[in-house]
């Protein structure tokens, strides 16, 4: 349950936000003096603090100011009782969070709560202090309509924060349109950023709207930007400037009003230097950049992004995954190159082939037979993408028969999985010379368990012998 600290001298209004609180799902606790409330904060990891603005020896602005110094970044609502727009201002300018006013109902703490707490914190893990700093950043960031250029190496999770800030903006209830600069060709990538008339060329059968227009009035998400062409890039540039665009084969400019976001996973500056993108673009997009730390560099992510994984795939799968000391501790100690979206695709592998519902340290056994199935695997693309060519994707509204991107949790990868069973549990017997008990013991499961699956996947003696 999310945590929130009140910070209030009055004990009746403090009462009030906690009872209005429950009622919102939240457990909170109270602080009457702002004093109290800084070693409060240094013991709880709270989601949201709620504080008054007129308070004896330290009023709201100074104490919001001073957990600011301390490096922490949790969300904090001001109230002002005495309803001056400088002081809302002011603490705004100090990173409150949002304020409200005295006297306030009930809805309208909920309304602004949840503006503040909404999906992005069940959807990003953000334990580290790096990731919840840029939480704050991000949710600061999607109020305003800039620009921003999210960077990173390849699975840090530049997506999801894109998500997030759309998901926090006030573009939130219009579309979000994605586009994979990298997975499609320079030609068609032209007719998907900017549509096409009926007849613009060969194939050019109907009209097509491009992801500009279908993001109209949303945002648009440039993934890999720096994947573009440069002759494309300054056609990218001038619908950014001129905030219009020409369809291909089109007569006139169409207007659209997008916010866009881009990402990255070199370093834009120095594609810049080495004449790979245009200088005048790349100031365009990094009107806000934002740089997705490494896992590496943020190791309190590891077991809190572990434990998410494995809730949502027990969720996924019908099953109470646990996690065994050993696979916790081979966990932490591995490098995880491929960042989050490795740490996600290993999770998900090991619980697949898990006969036990306690995720055991991998084997040699195990850790081969999951490098032999990743054939189907691709860094860019996620484990066992169903072959789905590129990820160029619009998340509302029309999908323009576009395929869903794979979601790496999918369900249809069924056939698969047993496939990679039937061959953990053939070469684990192969290992153990036919022998049932060892083989169980390797595994971590029952040897009636084994006895089952060899009768479930028509296991003959006859085919370990010849594997083998
Ligand atoms: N902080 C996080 N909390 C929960 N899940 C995360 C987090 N970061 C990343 N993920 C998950 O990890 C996977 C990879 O994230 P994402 O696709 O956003 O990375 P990326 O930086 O865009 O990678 P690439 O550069 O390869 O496109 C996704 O499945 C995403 O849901
Ligand atoms: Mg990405």
């Amino acid at each position: 349950m999310k945590q929130v600290l009140i910070v209030d001298d009055e004990a009746d209004m403090a009462l009030a936000i906690k009872e209005s609180l429950k009622r919102c799902g939240f457990a909170s606790s109270v602080c009457s003096h702002p004093r109290e409330a800084l070693n409060e904060v240094n013991l709880t990891d709270f989601s949201l603090i709620i504080t008054d603005m007129k308070m004896p020896h330290m009023n709201g602005l100074e104490f919001l100011k001073e957990i600011r110094k301390r490096g922490i970044f949790t969300p904090v609502i001001v109230i002002t009782g005495y309803g001056t727009v400088e002081n809302a201002v002011d603490a705004m300018k100090l990173g409150a969070t949002d304020y409200i006013m005295k006297p306030f109902s009930f809805d309208s703490l909920r309304r602004v709560i949840e503006r503040i707490l909404p999906s992005e914190d069940a959807d990003i893990v953000a334990v580290s202090p790096q990731m919840k700093n840029l939480m704050s950043i991000i949710r600061e960031v999607a109020k305003s309509d800039i620009t921003v250029l999210l960077s990173g190496e390849s699975g840090t999770g530049k997506e999801v924060v894109a998500k997030a800030i759309y998901k926090n903006s006030i573009r939130a209830d219009k579309p979000f349109v994605a586009l994979n600069c990298a997975a499609i060709s320079e030609s068609l990538l032209e007719a998907e950023l900017f549509g096409h008339e009926k007849g613009a060329f060969t194939g050019a059968t109907d009209k097509r709207l491009g992801k500009f227009e279908l993001a109209n009035k949303g945002t648009l998400l440039l993934d890999e930007v720096s994947e573009m062409s440069v002759p494309l890039q300054a056609k990218l540039l001038r619908a950014i400037q001129e905030r219009e665009i020409d369809r291909i084969g089109g007569r006139s400019p169409v207007p659209i009003d997008v916010r866009i976001i881009a990402t990255t996973n070199r370093d834009l500056l120095s594609e810049v230097k080495k004449g790979r993108f245009r200088e005048d673009l790349y100031y365009r997009l990094n009107v806000f950049p934002i740089k997705l730390p490494p896992l590496r560099e943020r190791k309190e992510d590891i077991m809190p992004l572990t434990e998410f994984f494995v809730k949502k795939l027990s969720q996924k799968m019908g099953r109470a995954f646990q996690l065994s000391e050993g696979f916790k501790t081979y966990i932490l100690s591995r490098a995880w190159e491929g960042n989050v979206r490795e740490l996600e695709n290993f999770i998900y592998r090991t619980a697949v082939i898990s006969m036990s519902e306690v995720l055991m340290f991998p084997t040699n056994e195990v850790n081969s037979l999951m490098q032999a199935s990743n054939t189907g695997y691709s860094e860019s693309a996620g484990a066992f993408n169903s072959g789905v060519p590129g990820k160029s994707q619009t998340f509302r509204g029309d999908n323009n028969g576009v395929p869903k991107k794979s979601q790496t949790f999918r369900g249809d990868n069924s056939g698969r999985i047993k496939d990679m069973e039937r061959d953990l549990i053939i070469n684990t017997l192969k290992e153990t010379v036919g022998n049932k008990t060892k083989a169980a013991q390797l595994l971590g499961v029952t040897v009636r368990t084994i006895r089952n699956k060899i009768k479930e996947y028509n296991i003959s003696e006859e085919e370990l012998r010849l594997r083998g």
